[in-house]
């Protein structure tokens, strides 16, 4: 119940958040999208997780340990927290928008309200750490960084809901169980280096002839779920057509992002004029 009423009230955002969604994607796909490598660093594509939740919860600890320390009487250290907080706050966002960028429709709606609440708590917890810098001490500083808290309590409210509810940067293969058993495909011809869509029992695959040897991923791309027969062959991999996640034919892993996580990948035999696929690895 209280959840329908949040997600009312976030769909109700849409009026400012999606023009000033356009905006962001905008500024920050011209940032980001020229350089690839920074992307890729960014979204966590060396790190095989996504970037930006794994730093938020530095800024989020470092400012809950400044309350303790603001009630305790310790406004020095408190101030070193907030610091700290303001810093990773940063490298978080910088994180953040390199997800956001290939956000679309209601995604990118609450990916906009979240950014924007933790844009303004980060412009409070500035005002609250220059004000500590000042010789006197004064009640107001401890107020702003209370209300910075809420604030980033309610916008990381907001993000849970983006991954928990609405599955964004969630692994599209989850809940794939491996299997080793050869399965049939339901097709046999599958020319050069040209992407074929076939299925293997329930699973949906990309069949890629390259030379004399066959090689098979799941179709479903882990990162938002397009086809990758729909994609391109760039070199030894094999690029969606949607955000442009590259992955190696040989044994789906992820090279290049905004995909975080590896494609299932599955050998191919040719027996009896018939192909037979089975997946090569277990998890
Ligand atoms: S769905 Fe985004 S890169 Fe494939």
């Amino acid at each position: 119940m209280l959840h329908r009423v949040i997600e009312r009230v976030l769909e109700a955002q849409a009026v400012w958040a999606d023009p000033l969604g356009k905006l962001f994607v905008a500024i920050f796909a011209a940032l980001y999208k020229p350089v690839p490598i920074i992307k890729d660093l960014l979204n966590g594509v060396w790190l095989g997780h996504p970037l930006h939740p794994a730093i938020t919860d530095v800024p989020i600890g470092a400012y809950v340990v400044a309350l303790v320390l603001d009630l305790s009487g310790q406004r020095s250290a408190a101030a070193a927290a907030i610091g700290v907080g303001i810093v990773f706050m940063l490298l978080a966002a910088l994180a953040g928008y390199a997800d956001y960028i290939d956000l679309e429709g209601k995604t990118q709606r609450f990916g906009t309200v979240h950014s924007s609440l933790m844009l303004v708590a980060l412009v409070v917890y500035l005002v609250s750490f220059l004000m500590r810098l000042g010789a006197v001490p004064s009640s107001t500083e401890v107020w702003l960084s209370l209300i910075g808290f809420v604030i980033v309590i309610t916008s990381a409210y907001v993000g849970g809901e983006l991954v928990y509810n609405l599955g964004t940067q969630v692994d599209r293969h989850a809940w794939r169980g491996g299997g080793t058993k050869w399965t049939a495909l339901d097709v046999t011809d599958v020319p050069s280096d040209k992407p074929v869509k076939a299925k293997a029992g329930a699973q949906t695959l990309v069949v890629v002839r390259r030379g004399k040897g066959l090689e098979a991923l799941h179709d479903v791309c882990a990162h938002q779920g397009c086809s990758l027969a729909e994609g391109k062959i760039v070199g030894d991999t094999i690029e969606c057509g949607c955000h442009g996640s590259r992955y190696r034919l040989r044994d789906g892993l992820v090279v290049r992002g905004p995909a975080v996580f590896d494609q299932p990948h599955y050998e191919v035999r040719e027996a009896d004029g018939k192909l037979e696929v089975r997946r090569t690895d277990t998890r």
